[in-house]
Formats: C-alpha cells, sequence, structure tokens
C-alpha cells in the first residue's frame, strides 16, 4: 500500500515538472532489424506484415517505441545501408502501403515508429550519384566529395572503416569520390545547402506519414575537415579523425529549424566518435540538436582500436566508468539512450553475460541493468528471449560486407579461414542478424521457407514460444522490468548515484525521485560475491521490488549473499 501512494505522489511530482517530462524520455525502445524479425509471405526474409503480425507481441514485452533498421530501397551490398531511393520503400519488406499500415496499427496499440536514416552518404546507385559520375558538369556532381589523385594515389590516407582506403577513382579519370564505409556507400556532402534541403524534404515526407522520429545513422561524420589532412598512422579509432566536423552542429540547428520544431520527435544520434567531451552539444535540450546519442565507448568496450578482428578485454570498473561518465550529461540538461547492442554489435549476453550455465541469470541480470539505469533504454530484437551469438562453419555463410571485405584483405596476409572465422564468431555483426526465434518449429518459426540467413540452431530451446509458457523465463523476467521502469517515475527521471564505484565485480546504483530511492544491486560475474552495504545504505529499511532469482529470501541485514549474476532492485525505505 505504502508503495502505491508514493508512486501516485511521485506521477504527480514529475507531471508538475511538464517541460521535463518528455515521452521520449519515458518511453521504452524496441529496435528491430526487419529483414530478420518475421516473414510473412514465405520468401525467407522478414517483412512488414511480419512485423504488423507481431506488435501485440512486442506490446507484452512493455515497448513503445519500435526503431526500425534502414527499409528503404536498397541495392543491399551493405545491407540496406546503401540507399538507392529515399521514399521508396525496398520490396523485400512491403511497399509503402504496407508500411503506412503498420503505422496506424501500431499507433492504435500504443506504439510509436522511428526510423533509422542514413543521411551520410547514399548508394553509388542513388540517382543523384549515377548523375554525378556520367557527367562532371552535372549540378549533382557537387551533392558528393571528388578529390583528384596524385600521382595514380588516392588524394590522402584516409580508411574506410570498412577496410581499404576511403577514396575509390572514377573508371576513366583521375576524380576520386570519399566513402567513410563501403565503396558503394558515397559521403554526402553537406556543404551544399540542396544537400541538406534534400535531405530535410525526405525526412518531412517520413514524419508526415505519422513516425515519431529518427536515429540518425552516421550523424557525427556528415561535416568533415575538407582541408583532408593524412591523419596519423597510430592506434586511435578511425572515428576519432572522422567525426564531430566544424559544422556538425549548425548542420543540426538548421535541421531543427527547417523542420524538427515542427515536429514532437525523438532523434538519436548514432554517437561514432562521440565522447562526452562533445556529446553535450549534441544534447543539451537548448542547443535543439538531437535527443539523444548512443554512448559508443561503452558498445566498443571488448574491441581495440583499428582493429574489428581484434579483441580486447574489459573489466566492470572500466564498464561502469563510462556509463558513469555519459550520466554525468544530466548535469548539462541533457539526455541519452542506454543500449547494450543493437544490429551492429554481437550478442549482448554473448559479450556481457554468459551462453552457458549462467545464461538465464546473466540475461536477466543485464535486462536489470538496462531498465534502471539513466537514459532511454534500447532494447535489440531477441535480447528479450537470450539470443546469442552464431559460428557459422564457412565465411561464405556470412552477409555483412564488413566480413567479406576483411577477409578479402587478410587472407593475402596468409590468414587462414579457420583463425578468420573465429574473431568473427566473437566480434561479427551477423551475430545479432541471425533470423529471430519464434518457435522450435522449423526455420525457428521465422519463415515457411529456408531464411535468408541461418536460424542459430539453438532456437530448439530458446524461442519465444517455449518462454511464453515459462513463469521464469527471460522473457516473462523482461515484461516485469520493463513494467517496474514504467509505472516508476523513479527509474526514468531520478537522480543517478554509483554507490560503489570501485567494487570489482558488483555495480550497485541508486536512484533517487523527491523521497522516493530505489538501490539496484548487480552481479555482473559468475563468482557467487557476499555483498556489504556500506554507510548510509545498510541501515535503511529495504523492499525487494525486483530480483532474477525466484527463490530469493529476503535478507535483513547489510550483507547481500549475490548469487552469480544476481540482481537485485530494492526500494529504500
Ligand atoms: C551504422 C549502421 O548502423 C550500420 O549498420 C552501417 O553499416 C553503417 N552505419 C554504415 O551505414
Amino acid at each position: 500500500m505504502k508503495d502505491q501512494v508514493s508512486i501516485q505522489e511521485l506521477q504527480e511530482q514529475v507531471s508538475n515538472q511538464q517541460s521535463y517530462k518528455k515521452w521520449w524520455k519515458e518511453c521504452v525502445v524496441y529496435q528491430i532489424y526487419p529483414r530478420s524479425f518475421k516473414d510473412s509471405n514465405g520468401d525467407g526474409i522478414g517483412d512488414f506484415s511480419g512485423i504488423l503480425a507481431k506488435l501485440d507481441y512486442i506490446a507484452s514485452v512493455g515497448a513503445n517505441v519500435l526503431c526500425l533498421c534502414s527499409i528503404f530501397d536498397s541495392p543491399n551490398d551493405n545491407i540496406g545501408y546503401d540507399i538507392r531511393d529515399y521514399r521508396t520503400i525496398h520490396p523485400d519488406f512491403g511497399t509503402l502501403e504496407d508500411f503506412e499500415a503498420l503505422v496506424e496499427t501500431a499507433r492504435k496499440k500504443g506504439l510509436k515508429i522511428i526510423l533509422d536514416l542514413p543521411i551520410n552518404h547514399t548508394s553509388t546507385r542513388h540517382v543523384w550519384f549515377q548523375a554525378a559520375q556520367q557527367n562532371p558538369n552535372s549540378p549533382y556532381r557537387n551533392y558528393y566529395h571528388w578529390k583528384r589523385g596524385e600521382n595514380g594515389k588516392p588524394p590522402n590516407n584516409w580508411q574506410s572503416f570498412f577496410v581499404g582506403n576511403a577514396w575509390t577513382k572514377l573508371d576513366g579519370s583521375d576524380d576520386y569520390y570519399l566513402h567513410l564505409f563501403s565503396k558503394t556507400q558515397v559521403d554526402l556532402n553537406w556543404e551544399n545547402p540542396q544537400v541538406r534541403q534534400e535531405i530535410y524534404r525526405i525526412m518531412r515526407f517520413w514524419l508526415d506519414k505519422g513516425i515519431a522520429g529518427f536515429r540518425l545513422d552516421g550523424v557525427s561524420f556528415i561535416s568533415k575537415n575538407l582541408d583532408l589532412p593524412n591523419h596519423l598512422i597510430d592506434n586511435r579509432h578511425l572515428a576519432t579523425y572522422y567525426a564531430n566536423g566544424p559544422q556538425v552542429h549548425q548542420y543540426l540547428q538548421e535541421m531543427h529549424q527547417e523542420l524538427l520544431k515542427e515536429y514532437d520527435v525523438m532523434m538519436v544520434g548514432e554517437g561514432l566518435g562521440i565522447d562526452l567531451k562533445n556529446a553535450p552539444k549534441y544534447v543539451s535540450d537548448e542547443r535543439k540538436e538531437l535527443q539523444m546519442v548512443y554512448p559508443f565507448d561503452l558498445l566498443e568496450i571488448d574491441r581495440p582500436k583499428n582493429d574489428f578482428y581484434g579483441v580486447r578485454m574489459w573489466n566492470l570498473l572500466e564498464f561502469k566508468h563510462i556509463v558513469n561518465k555519459w550520466n554525468r550529461l544530466s548535469e548539462h540538461n541533457a539526455w541519452n539512450a542506454i543500449m547494450l547492442g543493437n544490429h551492429d554489435f554481437p550478442r549482448m549476453l554473448s559479450r556481457f553475460g554468459d551462453e552457458g550455465t549462467h545464461r538465464q541469470a546473466s540475461a536477466k541480470m543485464l535486462a536489470t541493468f538496462l531498465l534502471t539505469q539513466w537514459g532511454t533504454p534500447f532494447l535489440y530484437q531477441g535480447d528479450e528471449i537470450g539470443m546469442s551469438n552464431i559460428r557459422f562453419n564457412s565465411v561464405d555463410d556470412y552477409k555483412d560486407v564488413w566480413v567479406k571485405n576483411a577477409y578479402e584483405k587478410l587472407k593475402k596476409y596468409n590468414v587462414t579461414e579457420s583463425a578468420f572465422l573465429k574473431a568473427v564468431y566473437t566480434n561479427g555483426r551477423d551475430n545479432a542478424r541471425t533470423p529471430f526465434q519464434w518457435s522450435d518449429e522449423a526455420n525457428a518459426g521465422f519463415s515457411d521457407k529456408e531464411s535468408w540467413m541461418s536460424v542459430n540452431a539453438n532456437y530448439e530451446y530458446i524461442n519465444v514460444k517455449d518462454e511464453q509458457k515459462d513463469a521464469n523465463s527471460i522473457l516473462n523476467y523482461y515484461k516485469k522490468a520493463v513494467r517496474l521502469r514504467k509505472v516508476n517515475p523513479t527509474f526514468v527521471y531520478g537522480d543517478y548515484v554509483d554507490i560503489d564505484p570501485y567494487h570489482e565485480t558488483v555495480f550497485a546504483y541508486k536512484r533517487k525521485l523527491g523521497d522516493d530511492s530505489v538501490l539496484v544491486v548487480l552481479n555482473f560475474s559468475r563468482k557467487p560475491t557476499l555483498y556489504v552495504l556500506e554507510v548510509p545504505y545498510r541501515f535503511y529499511y529495504r523492499s525487494l521490488l525486483l530480483c532474477n532469482y525466484t527463490d530469493r529470501e529476503e535478507e535483513k541485514g547489510p550483507e547481500l549473499s549475490l548469487r552469480p549474476y544476481e540482481a537485485r532492485v530494492y526500494r529504500l525505505l
């Protein structure tokens, strides 16, 4: 009873702070990789009708915003992120009418949709680039970055994120075009006001279809240092050189003025190369740019700089340091996103948890982390049932252009396929792109036919159908954790304090809003740990709100005997 009253009071307190209260702070986002979510027409590829059929499922998890990875027409060199036409839906997913029906049905179920929009580059097959390539005098030439080579060499030493030089020469000329990603993803010249207007018109087209915002793919790269200096060959991450160009904030403010101020939207920047020094410029409320960016240093914690195929050991102290650092954005009247994975990273469970003995506990502990942290939580499809990494036997089974390019290069250095595959098993993006596991039926219930990418064989025991039946499943725990966040404003608007930043295996933090305080204690290791609450926390009465072990009995004293990956959320009384 006490809890109910206090929640009501809190909700009132928050609703008094109207200007601070925003729907995009309170929502829980569910990110979908449409190609692998649900196939409805038996072509082995996920589509809009598939998503439509699963809206009730998504609503049952408790998410209320869907973020769709790129859905636009594309030759699929980099699966959907090389856009041929921004106003056309990729035919694999359906038609514009199907999309409109999806938005409308989702709206009726209380779900908003945001779209992932690659604005830094188009496909080489886009009509703008086709015109620019065919005719140096075309007005479209200036839509991209061109430079003459010198002595048969590219204009500078910039490398692309997807292996190889970032400049490609046009056949039959000395002109090179710039591409920070694959050579079929040409960088747009945002210095050209016409390019910016084109993008704003495209955004308006989709906003007027009723979407609630965008994830802006590659946003930190839209402005470049056009002196094009060679960069040092050192071990810094490539993004350090390319991100946060001189005009980026001017462009984002212009985007707001010309367009976004007319809509109540959520704009999420892909944060590659954005760190806490420059993040406030992107997300402080008064700057009117974006609402949130992804903390990339958290997503890349286990990745060595400039070496996609290496592995870097990480520890919880670093992890906490990164989280705590980003949470200081709150001091800048700013907001942020919190996530541990998406379609560009291996599975969250495989990286931060334990796929084996402690699969259940660790997946639930990570859910507890995401849903009790500061910032808007992004859940990635399949994490809510504990999907894990894949191991294909041959490089040919992988679809990712990054994997293919890297293998081509490494083969020249006599790297064997099996050695290469070991690295892909840990780092490859396709780990998170395998078809969603709906049931233990053929093709994991994803499709009636063979799917575009093989399903993970563990679908026989990791699938929605089984998890729905089991009250203690990962899925049912997610539902509880999402609900906890949604009914308690403290998890959204509460202050955040790490109460023990130097503990090597336990992440313990407090959220506080008005008179309400909650304490989250997470054992990030497989070791049972006796965790002792210090002053003043040891003196509070506690009531357990959530725990990932069902047989947990209330412990009264200051000592918490945490089992492997145990997660507890308390209200402090
Ligand atoms: C980020 C996207 O999330 C990723 O999938 C894509 O490959 C790159 N940007 C390039 O567009």
